[in-house]
């Protein structure tokens, strides 16, 4: 007799269990298993000793990353899948090793959730806000991973590197991740980066590792109160902070970019963006909760948002390009 055919609980066991893959990548990426099988690939014993965990501990770690697929066993050897080889390797730019690290350490934010659902206020603490964080070293390289193949992408469509002696404007700039990836493509630029005095100088020595500090300036400030200038800039960037900030915000820091832009000056926002209608990206889709989790006002914003609060700021015209990343890019003229 054939069993009945009907949803199975796969997918439900995989999403009630989504923690535990988390906190495995997260421990994997922490203990460089990922590196230690970069090449050949190894036994459970080899990548034990290699980096210098318990030979339990990496059996455990090692069968549950080929659980969920970043891994393939041969021979008695795991090596990296591709995906695991292009985003979790460190050393390489496109490396998400450091965020996965990150999120492991806040999934105990996660448990005050269905707190934050019953009441709409926050349980847990956005550590983007605060000026000082003694994460900061950890967490601002990680978030430059995820931006990297997104900042040459925009270069791209603008032709950054046939731009000439331009110069931009890279609000809440993080790392320095997008100023040193256009500085490298054109080597008449400048950028101009404002953030916290602390992750301004952890910047500098993210944008020196590509050769391009002597093009590089910062600004030391709270973004809500810092004035941006009077058409000075060329270009101006807003990566990955739209989220964090309530409607009304984004207008005024529109406003207060609209003014800093020189006349024709582009400025594109990069973040994730919810489709009008409310079903993608995925990613998107579930990044609502975690602005639930750390603002009073926060959220993954729709497209429609940004065109109404770009206009309401004085931007003329608005193109929204989704990228292969789960960010999404605005320019606004
Ligand atoms: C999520 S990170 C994004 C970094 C970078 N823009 C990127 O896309 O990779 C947010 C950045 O905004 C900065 N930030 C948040 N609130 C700020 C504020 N009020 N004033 C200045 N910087 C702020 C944080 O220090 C952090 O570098």
């Amino acid at each position: 007799m054939s069993a009945p055919i009907g949803p199975t609980p796969d997918k439900v066991m995989q999403l009630i269990t989504g923690g535990w893959a988390a906190a495995i990548l997260g421990s994997a990426a922490k203990h460089g298993i990922f590196n230690a099988l970069e090449g050949g690939g190894d036994d459970a014993a080899g990548v034990a000793k290699k980096t210098g965990i318990s030979a339990r501990g990496a059996q455990a770690v090692l069968d549950g990353l080929t659980g969920v697929g970043l891994l393939t066993l041969v021979n008695g050897r795991y090596q990296n899948t591709p995906e695991a080889s292009a985003f979790l390797v460190k050393g390489k730019p496109t490396c998400l090793g450091g965020m996965a690290e990150v999120m492991t350490g806040s999934l105990t934010d996660w448990v005050t959730l269905p707190e934050a659902v019953k009441t709409g206020n926050p349980t847990a603490t956005n550590t983007a806000e605060m000026a000082d964080n003694d994460f900061w070293h950890v967490l601002v390289p990680a978030i430059a991973a995820l931006s990297f193949p997104v900042a040459h992408m925009a270069a791209q469509r603008l032709g950054i590197a046939k731009a000439g002696a331009v110069r931009w404007l890279d609000v809440g700039g993080g790392s320095g991740v997008w100023s040193a990836v256009w500085l490298s493509a054109n080597t008449q630029a400048k950028g101009v980066q404002l953030d916290w005095p602390v992750v301004n100088k952890i910047a500098k020595g993210f944008v020196a590792t590509f050769g391009v500090a002597d093009r590089f300036e910062t600004i030391d400030g709270d973004f809500h109160t810092v004035d941006f200038g009077a058409a000075q800039y060329d270009f101006a960037i807003y990566g990955h902070i739209a989220h964090q900030e309530t409607p009304a915000d984004n207008v005024a820091i529109f406003r207060k970019f609209r003014k800093a832009l020189k006349p024709g000056g582009t400025l594109l926002v990069n973040d994730f963006v919810l489709s009008d209608e409310r079903t993608g990206h995925p990613f998107a889709m579930m990044f609502g909760a975690q602005m639930l989790l750390v603002t009073k006002g926060g959220n993954a914003w729709r497209q429609a948002d940004y065109r109404t609060w770009l206009a309401e700021a004085g931007f003329a015209s608005v193109d929204i390009v989704l990228t292969p990343s789960p960010a999404t890019l605005v320019f606004a003229k």
